[in-house]
């Protein structure tokens, strides 16, 4: 068993290909879904969507709560195992993470014919604003939108700066480097505060409505 589980390729294409067995046996063959259902879909970017955001999330998670509050406990001639290989490697799966989560979100709200309605945070209903789900999945869904672009647009292109990544930047100076590093920080953090709320409109919104 070792020999599996030591080799994390094996692992993660084994969990997805039992996930995917998983859900095809209950969503077929026990709820009686055709390939071609609504329903059948809506479990499968449901799945991907949760399994992406906790990538997404669970990274998130890891730069605010372990990785940042425990840089300065680190001497420095050691925080270069950090800065070079540890986080470059955490920011890859925090940004394709992000990445995946939005796209599967706004598949399953297409897939449940409320995206443009959830839009425009029930604007768009007839009459407007009439249905509950669809403001407060809408919230979130802006709120999570928000906080992709925040990765991508900001707290990446920083963290490059910050750590020259790929040897983007070679010739930044501390300073600059310095200040990437912290809008980097500033702009995680206020990802991390914009979670909570969010997650509330995410797993509400099947809830509650
Ligand atoms: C990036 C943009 C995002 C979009 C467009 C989006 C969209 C959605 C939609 C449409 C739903 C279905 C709500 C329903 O009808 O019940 C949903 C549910 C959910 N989302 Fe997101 N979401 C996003 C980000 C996130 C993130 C970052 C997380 C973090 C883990 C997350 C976690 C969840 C969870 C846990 C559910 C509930 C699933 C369930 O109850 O079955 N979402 N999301």
């Amino acid at each position: 068993m070792a020999w599996f589980l030591s080799n994390l390729r094996y692992v993660a294409w084994t969990a997805l290909a039992v996930g995917a067995l998983f859900l095809i046996y209950f969503a077929m063959g026990v709820a009686g879904y055709a390939f071609g259902d609504a329903g059948f879909w809506e479990a499968l970017w449901r799945w991907t969507h949760v399994l992406s955001g906790i990538m997404w999330i669970g990274h998130l998670y890891y730069f605010n709560f372990t990785q940042i509050p425990n840089m300065p406990k680190i001497p420095d001639e050691q925080k270069p195992a950090i800065g070079k290989v540890i986080a470059p490697a955490a920011l890859f799966w925090f940004r394709w993470g992000a990445m995946a989560t939005l796209i599967t979100g706004l598949a399953l709200a297409g897939n449940q014919g409320y995206l443009v309605q959830a839009l425009t945070l029930g604007g768009a209903d007839d009459p407007s604003f009439a249905v509950p789900k669809h403001i407060l999945i809408g919230i979130g869904m802006w709120l999570a939108i928000a906080m992709w672009f925040n990765v991508w647009f900001i707290i990446w292109p920083n963290q490059q700066k910050a750590l020259n990544i790929n040897n983007k930047y070679p010739d930044l100076d501390a300073a600059a480097k310095a200040a990437a590093g912290k809008t980097a920080m500033l702009f995680s953090r206020t990802n991390t505060f914009l979670s909570v709320p969010m997650l509330v409109a995410m797993t509400g919104a099947s809830t509650l409505f």
